[in-house]
């Protein structure tokens, strides 16, 4: 089994902006060199830019627009962020959703310029409505266990495994990652063994008061 991918979401916490977010980036840089483990964080986009040229990991956004580049204001085209150096972006988080129609024109958007789509979905059907449109992720957050305490691999892992049925079945070449308070190694392991190709967390690491401790443990059981 290939190892796992681990995504930070740094949302919009004080904890991972600015120099925090650097912070961040430095420790999951640090975490992947000593263990191999693929570590990506999602920062935003004001801190896009930055991290893209500072750290050897992959730095998506947390949301693109479908538009093309030209006369709109305020958008986010997936151009933009090319150029900015990321590598893919988040679509459809549970803090930022789209419409149907909006998820599939920022995944094409997306892969027009070669840029990874992470769509994510909040049960099976919507896991199976997102591998329709082959993205390079479909990532199953429950909204419900979101900033909580308790893990979606713990509290919920049928929902994990169903999805990982539905996505398999509508498009093998998806991977998929699972989300909503991952905070453990454990977690990790749970998730990997319920099928899935790793892991979406945001507070745990962004509110921890040393988020390298915490990044160990997520790659200590892999
Ligand atoms: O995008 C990650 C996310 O929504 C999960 O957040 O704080 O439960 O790890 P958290």
């Amino acid at each position: 089994m290939d190892k796992p991918f681990i995504l930070i979401n740094l949302k919009t916490y004080t904890e991972g902006a600015g120099q925090r977010a650097h912070a961040i980036a430095g420790a999951a840089e640090q975490v992947a060199g000593e263990s191999g483990v693929a570590i990506g964080v999602a920062p935003s986009c004001l801190d896009l830019h930055p991290l893209a040229m500072h750290y050897a990991i992959p730095v998506y956004a947390q949301h693109v627009d479908g538009a093309p580049p030209g006369a709109w204001t305020g958008h986010v085209t997936a151009g933009a962020l090319k150029s900015s150096g990321a590598i893919g972006s988040l679509v459809n988080h549970s803090e930022r959703r789209l419409t149907l129609a909006g998820v599939e024109a920022s995944v094409a958007a997306l892969r027009q310029e070669g840029l990874v789509s992470v769509i994510c979905s909040n049960n099976e059907a919507t896991s199976a409505a997102s591998a329709a449109l082959s993205p390079g992720y479909v990532a199953i957050e429950p909204p419900e266990l979101i900033g909580g305490g308790v893990s979606v691999a713990k509290a919920n892992p049928g929902i994990i495994s169903r999805s990982v049925e539905v996505v398999r079945k509508v498009d093998p070449g998806v991977k998929i990652l699972t989300g909503a308070g991952i905070q453990t190694g454990e977690d990790v392991k749970i998730a990997r063994d319920l099928g899935t190709d790793g892991v979406l967390l945001a507070s745990g690491v962004v509110k921890a008061k040393a988020p390298i401790v915490v990044l160990r443990d997520l790659v200590s059981m892999i």
